[in-house]
């Protein structure tokens, strides 16, 4: 595991756009895992100007994104399908056809997941991942457990990360109960993760995830196995170190 400590959001956000620059750059056609939150948006935002400048192309490029809500129509303002149309992809030249996200509106929810996982095998692999950690060690929507969970799944949603995530909802009881998501499994194949994690809210997660025994009670705890993991946090998520 690598680790790297910023002093700002602002620095941890340049260091992972850099790092999914180098694996652009290095292979055109790269196949990426990306996340949703509010982690990510200072990287989005960097790899849009690198995009802007000249300097970097999504053109052959492949993304998957990790997590979808069920039941949210994808032009929803809370879907990460607009999200992702928001903050990213509707300002850089991926391909639209080379974008997948669950689709949350799927009447047949488990073939969705396998033919999800199907696509996934058939871009060869996910080359890099990059993870966002919820406050309870969450990774993608894979919530504490009793064991980890597999392939891309349907999940119900814990009351700590519907709570969480009602900052972006007119009301508590609008976030949506269900979700589907890349599972452990799913994430664990990826060639390349990369951690980031921002703020003082973070801080027992990563200390939980990255310096003690790995359990499926704090599912990030397992990246601790994978052999390319980078993690990039700031000095407020890494004060409990
Ligand atoms: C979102 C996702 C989640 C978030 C996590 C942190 O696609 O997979 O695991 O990364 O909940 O969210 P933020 O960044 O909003 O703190």
């Amino acid at each position: 595991m690598r680790l790297m400590i910023t002093k700002s959001y602002e620095e941890l956000s340049k260091l992972a756009a850099e790092n999914v620059a180098n694996i652009v750059e290095e292979k055109p056609n790269a196949v990426l895992g990306l996340p949703t939150g509010s982690t990510p948006i200072g990287m989005y935002k960097k790899l849009i100007s690198m995009y802007s400048d000249g300097t970097l192309s999504f053109r052959d490029v492949t993304a998957f994104n990790l997590d979808e809500y069920e039941g949210l129509d994808k032009n929803s303002p809370n879907s990460y399908y607009k999200y992702m149309l928001d903050n990213f992809y509707g300002h850089i030249d991926i391909a639209k056809d080379k974008t997948n996200i669950p689709d949350g509106k799927a009447v047949d929810i488990y073939n969705t997941c396998i033919e999800y996982e199907e696509r996934i095998k058939k871009a060869g692999g996910i080359d890099l991942i990059i993870l966002g950690l919820g406050n309870n060690g969450h990774i993608g929507f894979n919530e504490p457990a009793d064991h980890f969970s597999g392939i891309t799944h349907r999940v119900k949603l814990h009351r700590e990360t519907i709570k969480a995530n009602s900052r972006f909802f007119n009301s508590i009881d609008e976030v949506p109960k269900y979700a589907i998501t890349m599972g452990i499994r799913s994430i664990m194949h990826c060639k390349k993760i990369i951690l980031l994690a921002s703020g003082k809210a973070k801080a027992e997660a990563i200390k939980k995830a990255l310096k003690e025994p790995v359990t499926a009670k704090v599912p990030a705890s397992v990246l601790q196995l994978h052999q390319d993991l980078t993690v990039i946090i700031d000095e407020e998520a890494a004060s409990l170190l």
